[in-house]
């Protein structure tokens, strides 16, 4: 029998109130459809019984299984969209999972680590498994937990949770519902995301993965920590216990999004029209953490003067594209505050034993708050007592929760997999910590400060106007769709742009792209340029200690050997022009800030060839947005 663990990072969400059930929570399904797609599932509690539908692949055909075969009516319900890691995602191992009384339906996304024991102990007692996921021995080991005579019976099935989780190994959140307690929602977290919404009317809540879920019907939400468990009631509210069932006051917040936000807007993809939010993305982050002084006001940041002048080495973890802001922001913290800064991949960063203790600063970096490799990275850098600081776009997320301190992005919700607003504004955040860093220890002049301010304060403008200048880019998209090999070139803070530039290419178009370190090209890479082979070269700036001609000197080295050149520069530099088969220019802006606009003609490039391929721009294959597990 195969047997594989399966359901691990995926988008949940529950709901009680006086709605449809079935249609809040497939709208809710939709909008986390980027957490998974490789199958989709709901359940109902309704008046004769449980009613599920679930199907393998993406959404739209559980959409059509329903349009077929509606369900009766029911305002209690929980949906799942799945990202498996093992084993083919075909509908017996969608969720949701039943127990075999036929009376508890349960989602999960995580990796129940116990679970072929738990399975053996299941199957010695006769309970018939119809699935290949540990998921399922959730929904037996719930219903035998169960017991009928527990008081005040409001928290029985909140009780079995309790009892079940106690005997739980790995990562998990559950979502559950009972037959008989129609009205009940049960959730429980440890290792993996979950949030509860409080709706507007009376008696309406939602759980959810992230707040995507239930944006559309509520803002306020309550933040649910590690190893506790969730009732949703529509007549007696939320209650939140831990696993001994004592009772807990979580933190109620507000989230800024607007559920338009989180919609398409028109656009044929989410990425286009992330990408054409960038110019807000940065300038919300900005805003209001620049005081006219020249002083930075980050109020989030609650490290004092003095731990940060104590501070005498930087750590930043991230991983994929959030690795690349990490990469540019090292460049910026070292030249700003002449403090020595380490770019790390999170998923390496603990296997090393790195030297870590309360005077070094760890800097973790996500988009989602979740990344369970960004996120064992800062608990191990805790668990050496070293300070962290998280830059994080997700309200509410774990990242920024276990942090000593946040800077949250303000880039809005990122639905499309692939990140681009995200990138733009970690960026900027990433500025606004350098610099912080520098006024707290002195390394900066307030008015050297504030000129680097007044340069941060006209990216906006100057993403705008990058952006309107990419018909250009799209035309070459159209041209290099059917390329078979991409390469990316850049020195400096243009190395991670390059490497940036390959990623989104890989994980949208896939095709194969590398992005290298323009100078490292002669130690070998050089051998892979063939006649036509096309490489997207990143120029910087000219000035004092720039690398613009050596830069040059290279593209000059791999033009001479037959590739075709698409060339990055800011405005007004030409001296590149006789070498570059396409020359697209970006507005003038200092080396270090440059990385915001070089990366525009990146993200544009990789859109264009994968939809000129056929592909789907939102959500690549094999990935998800959110990758909760190591
Ligand atoms: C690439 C991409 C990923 C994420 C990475 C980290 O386009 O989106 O490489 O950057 O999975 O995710 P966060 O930032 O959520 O920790």
């Amino acid at each position: 029998m195969l047997v594989t663990t399966l359901g691990r990072m995926c988008g949940i969400i529950g709901y009680v109130g006086a709605s449809s059930a079935e249609d809040v929570v497939l709208a809710g399904l939709r909008r986390m459809e980027y957490r998974g797609y490789d199958s989709a599932g709901i359940a109902l509690v309704t008046a004769d019984g449980l009613a599920i539908a679930k199907k393998a692949g993406k959404l739209a055909n559980l959409e059509k299984v329903l349009a077929d075969q509606p369900l009766p009516p029911a305002t209690t319900g929980v949906g799942h969209t799945r990202w498996a890691t093992h084993g083919p995602p075909v509908d017996r191992n969608a969720h949701p999972h039943i127990s075999d009384d036929g009376k508890v339906a349960v989602v999960h996304n995580g990796i129940i680590e116990n679970f072929a024991a738990l399975r053996s102990e299941l199957e010695r007692q006769g309970v018939e498994l119809s699935s290949d996921t540990d998921t399922e021995v959730v929904a037996h080991l719930l219903a035998g937990a169960y017991d009928s005579s527990t008081e005040p019976a409001t928290d029985r099935f909140a009780a079995a949770m309790r009892a079940v989780c106690l005997r739980l190994e790995g990562a998990f959140t559950l979502v559950a519902i009972h037959t008989d307690h129609p009205g009940q929602v049960v959730g429980a977290r440890r290792n993996s995301p979950l949030v509860a919404g409080i709706g507007e009317g009376a008696g309406e809540y939602f759980l959810g993965s992230d707040v995507s879920a239930f944006i559309a019907h509520t803002r306020d939400a309550l933040e649910l920590g590690q190893d506790q468990v969730v009732t949703l009631d529509v007549e007696h509210g939320i209650a939140v216990t831990d696993l001994a069932g004592t009772s807990l006051q979580p933190r109620r917040f507000h989230v800024d999004w607007s559920a338009a936000a989180a919609e398409k807007g028109g656009y044929p993809w989410f990425m286009l029209k992330e990408i054409d939010e960038q110019p807000a993305a940065i300038a919300d982050t900005l805003r209001g953490r620049l005081a006219d002084t020249g002083q930075i006001v980050l109020d989030e940041v609650r490290l004092s003067d003095e731990d940060l002048r104590d501070i005498d080495k930087v750590f930043i973890v991230a991983c994929g594209t959030s690795n690349h802001a990490a990469m540019v922001s090292k460049y910026a913290i070292e030249h700003w505050t002449r403090l020595p800064c380490e770019v790390e991949l999170a998923s390496e960063f603990r296997y090393r034993d790195p030297v870590l203790d309360r005077s070094t600063l760890v800097i973790a970096i996500s988009q989602s708050g979740e990344t369970m490799d960004t996120l064992m990275a800062l608990r191990h850098a805790k668990d050496q007592r070293a300070r962290v600081l998280a830059i994080c776009n997700t309200n509410g997320s774990t990242i920024p929760r276990e942090s000593d301190a946040v800077l949250y992005t303000r880039a809005g919700p990122e639905v499309a997999v692939a990140s681009t607003k995200a990138f733009l504004a970690q960026l900027a955040a990433c500025y606004l910590v350098a610099l912080y860093l520098a006024q707290a220890r002195g390394t900066k002049y307030a008015d050297e400060i504030a000129t680097i301010v007044a340069q941060l304060n006209k990216l906006p403008d100057a993403v705008a106007e990058t952006l309107g200048r990419m018909d250009q880019v799209r035309a070459i998209g159209r041209e290099l769709a059917k390329e078979p090999t991409i390469l990316f070139v850049g020195r400096h803070v243009g190395y991670p742009v390059a490497l940036e530039g390959a990623l989104k290419l890989k994980e949208l178009a896939y095709i194969h792209a590398e992005g290298f370190a323009a100078g490292e090209l002669k130690h070998g890479y050089i051998s892979l340029i063939e006649q036509g082979t096309p490489v997207v070269a990143v120029v910087p700036a000219r000035g004092r200690n720039s690398v613009h001609s050596k830069v040059i000197s290279n593209i000059q080295e791999i033009r001479a050997r037959g590739a075709k050149t698409i060339v990055i520069a800011a405005d007004g530099d030409d001296e590149v022009a006789p070498y570059a088969d396409h020359l697209i220019h970006v507005p003038k802006t200092p080396t270090l800030l440059a990385p915001v606009l070089t990366t525009i003609p990146m993200q544009v490039l990789a859109c264009e060839i994968a939809d000129t391929r056929g592909l789907d721009v939102d959500q690549p294959r094999n990935l998800a947005k959110s990758v909760t597990v190591e």
